[in-house]
């Protein structure tokens, strides 16, 4: 079988290209990714000469490149490609835009000509927006507050609408706030985990108390290889840790991880604008197909602090230049405000 993975060099894309070459001795991955400032070489290094896999630098907004990359044809795409940080959405939306929902439908019309047999979007929890109590199950109305979370939505609804108007072979997955080895250090975790590692403070926005609920992108690959061989067609599956916390809470266990304290390194910032104060997702309907998460968040989250103790050559060379500007940008302007 051979399968278009989008996105394979990103945080959780390169995760799953990694459990299915370890995993699936009968695929080979085509890796269709664009290589923006989140897509990393360096992720995916140790698998450059597998026989099982193949790289394509391409755009899914660009039709030519998605041809390129299926080739002669592919038994499955997994979307993983996608613009994703909430910040950046609110500085620049209009990434978002191409990416998460041209790029999708770009992917769609080719599943659509091709006959392609499966096509799996990897959405996110966010696209529900702000949930005050309880937990969304996969029919709760989507409510998105912010361009990432808008853009996801419509990414969605797209695959969605394809089922309903095409009978296109889709999956959908939402899963939640992902955590682990190869994320990219612009998102709360790895962010903190390096500042902290420096001896820099962490920009903790407004009072921390927002809540998301974690999951190890171990357990999030599983689950969308496992929606992905097991799901029925045109359904929608949430991926959650089952790990609710305040950023706070967050917060204190990277600062004590990382030998410092929360008096001296932790400031309170102006809060992002629209931001969404909880999210929660049920997720009986993925564990009724025979998926759960496995790793224990303390544990993993203990593992991912040593992962990036011991990879500063991972992530030294991305905390330089473009993302300087950026942070300067993004943090530059908040001021600090009392708890
Ligand atoms: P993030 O990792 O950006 O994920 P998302 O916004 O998609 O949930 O942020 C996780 C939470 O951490 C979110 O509530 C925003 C907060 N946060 C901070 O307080 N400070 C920061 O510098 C960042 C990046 C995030």
């Amino acid at each position: 079988m051979r399968w278009l993975v989008t996105g394979g060099l990103g945080f959780i894309g390169s995760n799953f290209v990694r459990l299915v070459l370890r995993e699936l001795p009968d695929v080979c991955v085509v890796n269709l990714d664009a290589m923006t400032y989140a897509g990393n070489p360096a992720n995916l290094r140790d698998l450059e000469s597998d026989p099982r896999y193949a790289f394509v630098r391409g755009d899914i907004a660009d039709a030519d490149a998605v041809r390129e990359a299926i080739g002669s044809g592919v038994d499955a795409i997994v979307n993983f490609a996608a613009e994703t940080h909430v910040d950046r959405s609110i500085l620049d939306p209009e990434a978002f835009l191409r990416t998460d929902i041209l790029g999708t439908h770009v992917l769609l019309e080719a599943v659509r000509e091709r006959g392609i047999p499966r096509f799996l979007q990897v959405s996110t929890d966010e696209v529900y927006g702000d949930v005050a109590v309880g937990a969304s199950r996969e029919d709760a109305p989507l409510r998105p507050r912010s361009p990432y979370s808008a853009s996801k939505a419509g990414g969605d609804m797209q695959t969605l609408a394809y089922f309903a108007t095409y009978r296109a072979p889709v999956l959908v997955t939402r899963g939640s706030n992902t955590y682990g080895p190869y994320q990219y250090p612009e998102k709360l975790i790895p962010l903190f985990v390096t500042n902290l590692i420096d001896d820099e403070p962490v920009p903790v926005y407004g009072d921390g108390l927002q809540v998301r609920d974690w999951i190890h992108v171990e357990d999030h690959v599983r689950g969308i290889l496992h929606v992905l061989q097991r799901g029925a067609i045109g359904e929608v599956y949430n991926l959650g840790g089952g790990n609710p916390r305040t950023n706070l809470e967050i917060t204190e266990v990277l600062v004590e991880g990382c030998g410092r304290s929360m008096a001296t390194h932790v400031r309170h910032v102006t809060d992002r604008a629209g931001h969404d104060r909880r999210y929660a997702i049920d997720t009986a309907k993925a564990r009724a197909l025979g998926w759960s998460p496995r790793i224990a968040f303390a544990d993993g989250l203990r593992a991912t602090i040593a992962w990036y103790r011991h990879h500063e050559s991972w992530w030294r060379p991305l905390k330089s230049g473009d993302f300087l500007e950026y942070y300067k940008r993004q943090y530059g302007s908040r001021t600090e405000i009392a708890r």
